[in-house]
């Protein structure tokens, strides 16, 4: 962040952290808080810092008065003090080369406590090495811990990215429109956050979990390219890159097609991560949805390494092997990586891979590897020449198989692959591997119930030739969806939508909500909109806390949002949620049941 801009005040001069050596000389006013305090008997050091940085202030009997002195000596850290001085030079044996204001100390001559702090819960200034308070700790005193530099840089570029994405859009038509918190409950794959009307005895307005229907809304009012830096709530199980409450740049556009949103989505990633540092591809590599799960297993595929999974059945299928054999009659494959090198690992350490495998739902990993020009381990003796041709290790090689159906050995495989890439470390740092995965299916099937979903939501348009060719099959039918992920993370994912009033009541009915009156319930204002003139639209959206992560370095979304949620979904600072007042409840019409 720059700050070469004067934040001069009424109260104060200069900003602590932007005195430079060029700054000699200067009476200066300052405001910050007391970061460091050393007491040298006649000479009393203070470190002050603002959003800037950090100045280092003496107090010396030479040119502070004995007030300034004992008030310097009493003054508690994170007190907000306001000061008098002069910025001199340092003698050369004094600077500190590491410290933006090194060069330079301020010569303060008075001192006015204007915040008294008490003493703080957790510690802002930290020495080298010193580990942080715990995170429960921090988030518990969120004030303190934003006081940090790594947490006060990270929302700084998060501003910056905001700014970027403003100014991108705005220079290609894109209007920034705002649509509402309060919405009506849609179901759209993940759970609603509920608010209770007071007015509407029973009746319920549900937190957006995307602005998804009111931007196609926009496109049918004719507004033709819309964004939002929009908040979206979700009350889903929380994972390290997710949150309950986050934001995404929100995009649509009217008259376009997949490879129009596909360039300005790759366009803004490119301005976005060149905001942070790095110049990346204008144009990422292209995946289909089918290739990243056969060679990956996985819809986000991180393309930082090989070890890609390929397909062993022919290998397998001649053998004399009970668990294979009986998997390839029913239908299933045998899939598997080879891992390079791998040979080496203990018995144990391949047991912790097929854990790994068992708990992505894997039965288990079959495991051979080649020694001493050997195909040794339990299924090694089942092993034909051809089928140890046709597995093709290289000495020193490992590789490991799952033989099931698709959908239980993709997400084990890569379980899997992911790990052994980290053992190995294969993955290098600064390796930024840009993919778009596209021709997403438009349904899965429910394992258990076998009723369709949409994969990405029902308002997606279906490929036309795909439904043209298999009308009564629609779980053969492909999605205009797409997603652009980065090193195995989704950053967003978007799609043509459905226009036609009459398919998109289709997709309702096939997503298992058939009766008419119902669709008019539930889904009524989107129906009547595109029943009134609706224009080819699409989008997508990115994941914002997601982008800001990975260019600030953090490793959890917490550290780039500025007040976040734990991952039981608690605000500890705040306290939130909390238990409500037996008469506000009764003014929402509410009674709690079952609550512990
Ligand atoms: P989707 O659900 O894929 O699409 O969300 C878009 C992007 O939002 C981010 N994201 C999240 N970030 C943090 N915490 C979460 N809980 C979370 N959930 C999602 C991800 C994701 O890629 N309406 C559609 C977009 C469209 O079709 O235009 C939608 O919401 O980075």
């Amino acid at each position: 962040m720059s700050f070469e801009n004067s934040r001069a005040t009424s109260q104060r001069s200069h900003l602590c952290g932007a005195l430079r050596a060029d700054d000699a000389g200067t009476p200066v006013t300052l405001g910050g808080w007391v970061h460091r305090s050393r007491n040298l008997g006649g000479i009393v050091f203070l470190d002050l810092r603002d959003v800037a940085g950090i100045v280092q202030l003496s107090f010396g009997t030479a040119w502070a008065s004995a007030d300034a002195i004992a008030a310097a000596a009493a003054v508690g850290v994170e007190s907000v003090i306001i000061v008098q001085g002069t910025v001199v030079e340092r003698t050369a044996e004094t600077k500190n080369p590491e410290m933006g204001t090194g060069a330079i100390e301020v010569r303060a001559i008075s001192l006015r406590v204007v915040g008294p702090a008490v003493t703080p819960a957790i510690p802002v200034a930290r020495g080298k090495g010193e580990k942080l308070a715990a995170e429960e700790l921090r988030l518990r005193h969120r004030y303190l811990d934003l006081r940090r530099a790594e947490l006060q840089e990270s929302l700084m570029l998060r501003h910056r990215l905001a700014q970027v994405t403003r100014q991108y859009l705005s220079a290609r038509g894109f209007l920034e429109l705002e649509t509402p918190i309060l919405t009506k409950p849609t179901p759209e794959g993940a759970r609603d956050y509920l608010v209770p009307s007071r007015v509407h005895a029973g009746e319920f307005y549900a937190l957006p979990q995307s602005p998804q229907i009111y931007k196609q809304l926009f496109m049918i009012a004719g507004f033709d390219r819309y964004f939002q830096i929009a908040r979206c709530f979700r009350d889903e199980d929380l994972r390290a890159d997710r949150q309950p409450e986050f934001t995404q740049i929100d995009i649509e556009a009217s008259f376009v097609g997949e490879e129009d949103i596909l360039a300005v989505g790759q366009g803004l990633i490119s301005a976005l991560w060149r905001e942070g540092g790095h110049e990346i591809p204008s144009a990422f590599e292209r995946m289909t949805y089918a290739a990243a799960m056969e060679g990956y297993g996985c819809d986000r595929p991180d393309l930082r390494y090989g070890l890609h999974i390929a397909d062993y059945t022919q290998a397998f299928r001649e053998l004399d092997f009970g668990i294979t054999t009986s998997v390839i009659a029913g239908g299933g494959r045998v899939r598997g990586i080879v891992v390079p090198g791998g040979a080496v690992w203990s018995r144990k350490q391949v047991d912790e891979l097929e854990a790994l495998a068992k708990s992505a739902g894997a039965g288990g990993l079959l495991r051979v590897k080649r020694v001493d020009g050997k195909y040794d381990g339990p299924i090694a003796k089942f092993l034909t020449p051809e089928a140890e041709q046709a597995i093709g290790l290289a000495e020193g090689a490992l590789a490991l198989f799952v033989a099931a159906d698709d959908w239980i050995s993709s997400p084990a495989l890569d379980r899997v692959r992911q790990e052994c890439a980290q053992r190995l470390a294969l993955v290098k740092e600064n390796d930024r591997q840009f993919v778009i995965v596209t021709d997403f299916p438009m349904f899965e099937r429910d394992a258990v119930t076998g009723t369709l979903a949409a994969v990405h939501h029902p308002f997606t348009a279906p490929n036309a030739a795909d439904m043209a060719a298999h009308p009564d099959e629609p779980h053969r039918w492909r999605a205009l969806a797409y997603d652009i992920v980065l090193n195995g993370l989704e950053l967003g994912g978007g799609s043509i939508r459905t226009s036609d009033p009459a398919v998109q009541s289709r997709m309702f009915s096939l997503l298992g909500i058939g009766d008419t009156a119902d669709q008019e319930r539930r889904f009524g204002f989107l129906l009547e909109g595109l029943r009134a003139g609706a224009p080819p639209h699409g989008g997508i959206a990115f994941g914002l806390d997601r982008i800001a992560m990975l260019l600030s370095g953090a490793t959890s979304l917490r550290d780039v949002i500025a007040f976040p949620k734990t991952t039981t979904a608690r605000a500890l600072f705040e306290g939130a949620p909390s238990a409500v007042p037996a008469n506000d409840l009764r003014d929402l019409h509410i009674r709690v049941t079952g609550a512990e």
